[in-house]
């Protein structure tokens, strides 16, 4: 069950050995239509991957790979419902919350499109009551500020979909997102907020994630220095799969909004996780997301594999990770609102690919999912392309470009492009010891000073990339890319063989810090059995501690 013995990955392997050198600039200059060949549309969305190290060959046999490995059969498993998580016994179903067509989409044997349906009116209605003030807070105020209260894809999700989404936002309302338990994150967010005005949404899937509730219950404190016990109906709404623990929180069932066990985390902005996209945005904007995010499905779902953005982005992924030995991915928005666009991506990839164990339970003898990474352009340009250019990685780029700004300040979107094909431009081009001589030399360096200079302006170039290019971040748009990206991870999982929608690597580190609380918190000099590193810094914070 090792895609190492598949024929068609042998024949990549050896195709590797031929065209790993092949330079990109000599192809660009044999093949006037490489652009053309290696550029797939849909709707608005135009991917150009033809500054990849790439033939059509190469197309052809990561694409025979991808059917060797029956993905289209995997995609419709999960479209309908099968439970392709299998360690947790779950359906993997992110894609009926925005099934905008409404067809039955079957979980044991029951439609889950009505379940949706309701859950998308109760949002509906919510957002329409704070917007239009017949929801006020205690003291009769209307709602100014939502405080999301969650944590990995209970906030990752939304809060960059409200950033990405900020011309949209409603007047007189702001959104905060808190997730971090160290309590600066939640006190510098409250110490600017009016209680009577205030509404808690506490987002998580399980409503058991230590960090969220510390962050309720703090806040429910800080809530209570003002209002009483009975206010608090007014002001802490719940989003979650665990209605018993809501309750015992002490938020009334009533306003709990509902999600289910087939929705994964890092796959909820789509679900009722997505409330505070709603509330900031409108009802009406968050469903051109879930219009976007369907697009994108059934373009998926139904595009041939050659002609599939996620597939092409997918297996171009695995070509890099597999066979070029490449260990990260950088994800760089040339738009300043998509600033936490890497990170939601980071926290979908890594989560569901950083794998080691495969579908049958066997350690993996290949590389599985790369380190996600990114910042916006072009402020990456002045950090870190250094390496990316010059340094001994090779790091495969997508460079995210909007075409037009919300903001349009004279030449700025302009320049900002121009920044963003640039680095394309640069990175598989390079610049040859050659050009740089004649630089130099025009530049007035001759003898011992050019050649000692020249080796370091040499830019090898040959380095990968991927142009994602849109007329604006509109909500659709945006639905469309997170759609993309999803699929993109559920590709490279099915041909990696391994589950992608389990998540039990963050589950030790949560044991352990359980039982290092009461360590650092006992009265006495007790302490429980841990390595001598741990327990000496244990001791340590003790004495430290004012
Ligand atoms: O610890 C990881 C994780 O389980 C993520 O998968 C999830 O998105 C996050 O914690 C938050 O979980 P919950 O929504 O249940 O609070």
């Amino acid at each position: 069950m090792t895609p190492l013995n598949i024929p068609e990955w042998q024949s990549l392997d050896r195709h590797y050995g031929d065209i790993k050198f092949l330079s990109m600039r000599e192809q660009f200059a044999l093949d006037s239509g490489r652009f053309e060949r290696f550029t797939i549309r849909s709707g608005e969305l135009l991917l150009d991957y033809s500054k990849n190290r790439i033939t059509q060959e190469t197309i052809d046999k990561l694409i025979a790979l991808a059917q060797a490995v029956n993905m289209k059969d995997w995609t419709e498993q999960m479209f309908t419902g099968d439970i392709i998580n299998h360690t947790e016994g779950r359906a993997v179903l992110h894609t009926a919350l925005r099934n905008r067509s409404n067809s039955p989409v079957l979980v044991d044997g029951q439609d889950v499109m009505p379940l949706v349906n309701a859950v998308l009116k109760k949002m509906a209605s919510f957002c329409e009551q704070v917007h239009s003030g017949s929801w006020l807070g205690y003291s009769g105020k209307k709602i100014t500020d939502i405080v999301n209260i969650g944590i990995g894809g209970s906030d990752l999700g939304p809060a960059m979909i409200c950033d990405a989404l900020e011309p949209y936002g409603i007047d007189g309302l702001s959104v905060h997102f808190v997730s971090n338990v160290d309590g600066t994150d939640l006190s510098t967010t409250l110490e600017k907020l009016n209680p009577e005005t205030t509404l808690f949404v506490v987002a998580s899937k399980t409503f058991t994630t230590q960090e969220t509730l510390t962050n309720a219950q703090s806040a429910r404190q800080w809530f209570l220095k003002s209002a009483q016990q009975s206010d608090v109906a007014k002001h802490f709404v719940a989003v979650s799969t665990n209605a018993e623990a809501v309750a015992a929180f002490g938020i009334d069932t009533a306003n709990m909004f509902e999600i289910w066990d087939w929705v994964g985390g890092r796959y909820s902005l789509w679900s009722a996780i997505g409330l505070p996209i709603a509330l900031y945005v409108g009802m009406d904007n968050f469903e051109r997301l879930l219009d976007g995010g369907h697009a994108m499905d059934l373009h998926f779902r139904n595009q041939p594999l050659a002609e599939n953005i996620p597939v092409i982005m997918g297996m171009l992924g695995i070509w890099y990770v597999n066979f070029f030995n490449s260990q990260t991915h950088a994800i760089v928005p040339y738009d300043h609102s998509l600033a936490r666009f890497p990170s939601h991506m980071q926290q979908l990839d890594m989560e569901s690919n950083g794998k080691f164990i495969n579908r049958q339970g066997a350690r993996i003898n290949y590389k599985t999912g790369p380190v996600i990474w990114g910042t916006p352009g072009t402020n990456g340009q002045h950090a870190y392309f250094q390496l990316i250019h010059q340094g001994t990685q090779l790091i495969p780029v997508d460079f995210v470009l909007p075409v037009n700004s919300h903001y349009p300040e004279c030449d700025h979107q302009s320049i900002l492009l121009a920044n963003g094909l640039a680095q394309a431009e640069a990175l598989m081009k390079g610049k040859t010891a050659e050009e740089v001589r004649s630089e130099l030399v025009k530049e007035g360096y001759e003898g011992k000073a050019l050649e000692a200079l020249l080796p370091h302006k040499v830019f090898p170039g040959n380095r990968p990339s991927n142009a994602l290019l849109f007329p604006k971040l509109t909500p659709e748009m945006l639905g469309q890319l997170v759609a993309l990206y999803e699929h993109k991870v559920f590709v490279q999982g099915v041909v990696w063989n391994i589950n992608s929608f389990d998540q039990w690597g963050v589950e030790l580190g949560k044991q352990l810090a359980k039982a290092i609380l009461p360590d650092l918190l006992a009265a006495d000099e007790s302490i429980s059995e841990h390595d001598s590193s741990t327990t000496e810094l244990i001791r340590l914070i003790r004495q430290l501690r004012q």
